[in-house]
């Protein structure tokens, strides 16, 4: 049998007006990248022909960027979440399968959950509509689920259209429904908003369809996948419990956390096993991790890759494109961008490394920097195989050091230099004999006279 068709509906078109802030809400970051991201990577695997996503006119443009190639459609006014839902009605009107309404802003529900849902969606009776629930510790302003038997739903009831007992019900509403795609649109159709918010509820569906004499049943979930986002605060908490989950699969592959508390971690970062992470290391996007690598303490690295062996740190910067080869050291106060270091190669101490690449066992001395910008264009430094170069080298790009080379202390390059040659670029040093003492003798006697 081929298992019906599914259509998700996100809606997202609510104001966010609690998170005060210009940036349409659902594209605040959870681990580096938009919640609705994540929502969205998580919807993708139930396979769904067609995932569009309800938008206010302020944000579509911006959310249209994020969930490319998805689809948007725009609520013109909102008018409540049974509004949204009809706002993609020319998607989904008289749809033959299922109709999956999630939420932008609770981010965290699992792709198994929404799976479970529409098993009972599918499953005889074949309940017109099937709500997520969850117990949350404070209820609130949740919507509760007025249920009849021990998965059966008559009713949802908002908390500001409640009765006393209603609101004693500790069984609430996620938002998440699975609705049978064929009678959504006749449903939604018979909405009023003759309630305490003045809205059109989606949650008034389901007396409705049991009013038709259609089944509708519920699913409970655990609560912390149902986490809202709603302000600065909720979203910190959901952070927090992102990089919980995070730093436990880093720890299940392999990989030792000092102090797991205080990693931070992308949604992206890649880290191979016997990897070794000592306290207070920050990961943004697009970090991949070789395996024995040791990340020491207090480094920020992002859009890096790391090979086998390498240590980092402490206190080392990598920025996007910083290609660290098998072995290579890069150290404390040492910030490389769009670089590649060979196997081997080390820079140690205080240095800014950037659009270059360091060749195999290289040694770049404390203090080098590759003066990559003119003021108007980036420009290559190239640093071959087996070179050294001295503490606190000036290395002005473009320029090459050939296979062997080594640069005196305090140089500043400016021109190419030959495999081999040693490169030197100082003003010769003096020695006035006895010149300390005479000055020292003669600040002396002033201060006596
Ligand atoms: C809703 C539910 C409530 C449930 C709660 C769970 C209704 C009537 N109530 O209440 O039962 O317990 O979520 O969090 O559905 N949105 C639009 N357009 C609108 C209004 C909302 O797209 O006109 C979107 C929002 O962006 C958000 C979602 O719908 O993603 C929920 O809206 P919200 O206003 O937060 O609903 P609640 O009052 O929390
Ligand atoms: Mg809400």
């Amino acid at each position: 049998m081929t298992k019906p068709k599914i259509t998700v509906v996100v809606l997202a078109a609510g104001l966010g007006t609690r998170m005060k802030s210009q940036t349409p809400k659902v594209l605040h970051r959870i681990a580096g990248r938009p919640m609705i991201a994540h929502l969205m990577a998580g919807l993708e695997t139930l396979n769904p022909e067609r995932l569009v996503v309800v938008v206010s006119d302020d944000s579509r443009q911006q959310v249209a960027n994020a969930i490319a190639p998805h689809q948007c459609v725009v609520q013109q006014s909102q008018l409540g979440t049974g509004d949204a839902v009809k706002s993609a009605g020319q998607i989904i009107g008289g749809f033959d399968g299922d109709v999956l309404v999630v939420y932008g802003d609770t981010p965290l529900v699992s792709p198994e959950t929404l799976e479970k849902m529409l098993d009972t969606r599918r499953a005889a009776p074949k309940p017109a509509v099937v709500v997520l629930g969850f117990r949350p510790a404070d209820p609130g302003t949740y919507g509760r689920l007025i249920t009849t038997g021990t998965s059966s739903l008559e009713a949802i009831v908002e908390a500001g259209d409640a009765s006393e007992d209603q609101l004693a019900l500790d069984l609430c509403n996620s938002g998440v429904m699975a609705i049978d795609g064929k009678c959504l649109s006749g449903l939604l159709d018979r909405l009023d908003s003759d309630n305490a918010n003045g809205e059109y509820y989606l949650t008034d569906i389901v007396a409705l369809a049991c009013a038709d004499g259609r089944e509708c049943a519920y699913v409970e979930a655990a609560a912390d996948e149902l986490v809202g986002i709603n302000s600065r605060s909720d979203l910190a908490a959901v952070e927090a419990m992102a990089q919980d989950r995070l730093r436990a699969s880093a720890m299940a592959g392999g990989a030792t956390l000092i102090a797991p508390e205080s990693v931070h971690f992308s949604f992206d970062t890649k880290i191979g096993s016997d990897v070794t992470i000592a306290p207070h290391v920050f990961f943004g996007p697009g970090v991949s991790i070789a395996d024995n690598v040791e990340i020491r303490s207090f480094s920020h690295i992002e859009g890096a890759t790391i090979a086998s062996g390498a240590i980092i740190g402490p206190f080392a910067r990598l920025r996007p494109g910083a290609d660290i080869g098998e072995n290579a050291h890069i150290g404390n106060f040492v910030e490389i961008k769009n670089t590649t270091v060979e196997p081997g190669a080390k820079a140690n101490h205080l240095s800014y490394i950037g659009d270059a690449r360091i060749g195999a066992r290289a040694n770049i001395g404390a203090g080098t920097i590759t003066c990559n910008y003119d003021g108007f264009n980036k420009h290559h430094t190239d640093i071959g195989a087996d070179v050294f170069v001295g503490s606190n080298v000036s290395l002005v790009a473009p320029v090459k050091l050939g296979d062997g080379s080594a640069i005196g202390a305090g140089s500043v390059v400016t021109r190419d230099i030959a495999p081999d040659a040693l490169a030197l670029e100082r003003t010769d040093m003096k020695e006035i004999e006895g010149a300390a003492r005479r000055i020292r003798e003669n600040k002396q006697s002033e201060k006596k006279g």
